[in-house]
């Protein structure tokens, strides 16, 4: 054969394979209002840079009715591209081959492109949409999963990976999502779950639909396992898009830097906390007030909302923000708050990224229900996390500090590099209506008018401790500024801060309580 003989029939080899389950499966893949795998890689890279490997493999599996049965690319199509000029891995599940389920010769591409993107230290995407462990390979697909997780913990920290739910991600499949540092959902298409619907009916007799046992709703405001949720593929793509743009692409690199951009004008930063202590605010207007350009990207926006996380922009360099959010719940920290801050404080600091920590909370949220559900130990990972960080690390404690989460938010009994405080800051052991009645009880007590007598010992302890003198005078803060300084001191901490090398006792790894 000629070699244009031979390029016509790798062409021909190639539009056959790249069908995916042909016609008829894509049809479905479409009424069920969800992209095809490879539209999904298209959308989502730059164009024209996707590179496909692999095309051609087959699966092994001789039972069941496999032998001699052609599934294209094994169900999965892997690859290389960019995203805004970014290099990146990535591998989309083929729904329309045999449900997307994974067997061995499909786990095998994965992990390929996997330790790819780990010798070549870049990003690594995962596209979901599959029926699970392929039930005819029985083993084979376990071993698959085996070693798709190993290379997830084996790649954590050194690049980051990214988990697409986008379709069923069902049984043991969930665990790499789980493994992965942001996962991304959409509403109505994904779905995830260790025990499917049927499973729960026919073990518990309960009935229960696909969407409300594990849809995107309920990954992304009740269980924390989803970080970014989108109504449409379209605005996911987005989504994966500008957080490639703000994060090293590997623990070896800086994140590429962008022109720096003023904030944009907008809120007052002197107007935005209330004249009231008790009134709440949206703290997000204060990161905004502090990124370029105004823009923030928001982790975990639904979930444990009483605090805020994601990342900005400051003098064209990123930075996270962890932020109490007195809009919910007064920014209380709880077990889910610890959880959201502490893995993400991990996150920048295995890849570098500076943390400001923006703190206003009245404490650790008590109670029952927080007690029984391991408040001691998720609280104990936001510590671990911070004292742990090396990166540089600024505070400014805006208004309340309380008790222990006036430690936990990144104090400078933590290591701390710079603390700053607004002269509305209160930093006490507790509140002061609190503290009041404890240790002026007698007094109180004892008092003809016990109203006045509170309300007049309330405000001796306001204006003893419920301040940010008291923790200046004794050096825990570093400098009591007004709200409009507070841009220029963190990019100057941030500048000073370039070259920062702080000691940690070598040693295996930590033990930390997760
Ligand atoms: C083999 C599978 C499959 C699987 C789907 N298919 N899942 N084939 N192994 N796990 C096939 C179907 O037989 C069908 O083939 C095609 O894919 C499309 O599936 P449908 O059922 O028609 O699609 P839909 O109605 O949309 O339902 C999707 C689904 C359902 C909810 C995911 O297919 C389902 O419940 N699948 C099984 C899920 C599951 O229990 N997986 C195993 C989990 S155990 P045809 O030829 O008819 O088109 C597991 C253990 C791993 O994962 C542990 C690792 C640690």
């Amino acid at each position: 054969m000629t070699l244009k003989k031979n390029i016509l029939a790798l062409r021909q080899k190639k539009a056959i394979v790249e069908k995916g389950g042909g016609d008829k499966a894509i049809e479905k893949q479409v009424a069920m209002g969800k992209m095809t795998a490879r539209d999904r890689i298209l959308a989502l890279l730059d164009a024209g840079s996707f590179h496909e490997y692999d095309l051609f493999v087959e699966h092994e599996e001789r039972n069941f009715g496999m032998d001699g049965k052609e599934l294209a690319g094994d169900g999965v199509i892997t690859g290389t591209g960019t995203i805004k000029g970014a290099p990146i891995c990535i591998y989309a599940q083929d729904f329309t081959v045999m449900g997307g389920s994974l067997g061995l010769k499909h786990a095998r591409k994965i992990t390929k492109i996997m330790d790819h993107a780990l010798r070549m230290k870049v990003p690594c995407i995962g596209i979901n949409d599959s029926g699970g462990a392929r039930i005819q390979e029985g083993i084979g697909a376990l071993a698959g999963y085996g070693e798709i997780f190993l290379r997830n913990t084996m790649a954590s920290g050194v690049i980051p990976q990214i988990s697409v739910i986008l379709g069923p991600c069902a049984g043991g499949a969930v665990y790499s999502p789980a493994l992965t540092d942001f996962v991304f959902v959409v509403e109505n298409i994904s779905k995830m779950f260790i025990t499917g619907p049927n499973v729960i009916e026919t073990v518990l007799g309960e009935k229960i639909s696909q969407e409300d046992l594990g849809g995107a709703r309920v990954h992304a405001e009740i269980t924390g396992n989803a970080h970014f949720y989108a109504q449409s593929e379209l605005e996911c793509f987005e989504q994966i898009k500008q957080l490639i743009s703000l994060i090293p692409h590997s623990n070896q690199q800086k994140a590429v830097s962008e022109e720096p951009k003023k904030p944009k004008s907008g809120k007052n930063i002197e107007n935005i906390i209330p004249s009231d202590p008790k009134q709440p605010y949206d703290v997000r207007d204060i990161i905004y007030a502090l990124t370029d350009d105004s823009k923030f990207l928001e982790v975990h926006e639904l979930w444990a909302t009483n605090i805020v996380i994601g990342f900005g922009r400051l003098n064209g360099e990123t930075v996270g923000f962890v932020a109490n959010q007195p809009l919910y719940l007064a920014g209380v920290l709880d077990c889910d708050a610890s959880d959201k801050a502490g893995r993400f404080i991990r996150y920048c600091d295995a890849f570098n990224i500076p943390i400001i920590t923006l703190e206003d909370m009245p404490g650790y949220l008590p109670g029952v229900d927080q007690e029984h559900a391991g408040v001691i130990r998720h609280g104990a990972k936001m510590l671990y996390a911070y004292s742990e960080a090396t990166v540089p690390k600024i505070t400014v404690i805006l208004r309340k500090a309380y008790g222990g989460g006036y430690i936990a938010m990144n104090s400078r009994h933590l290591g701390a590099d710079f603390m700053l405080a607004w002269p509305s800051a209160e930093i006490a052991v507790m509140g002061p209506e609190g503290a009041a009645n404890i240790i002026f009880r007698k007094e109180i007590m004892e008092a003809e008018d016990e109203d006045a007598m509170r309300q007049q010992k309330v405000q001796e302890y306001i204006e003893k401790f419920a301040n940010p003198y008291v923790a200046a005078s004794k050096g825990y803060i570093d400098a009591v500024i007004e709200p409009m300084e507070t841009r220029d001191m963190i990019l100057h901490a941030l500048e000073v801060s370039k070259n920062k090398d702080d000691y940690r006792p070598a040693k295996k790894h930590g033990v930390p309580p997760f």
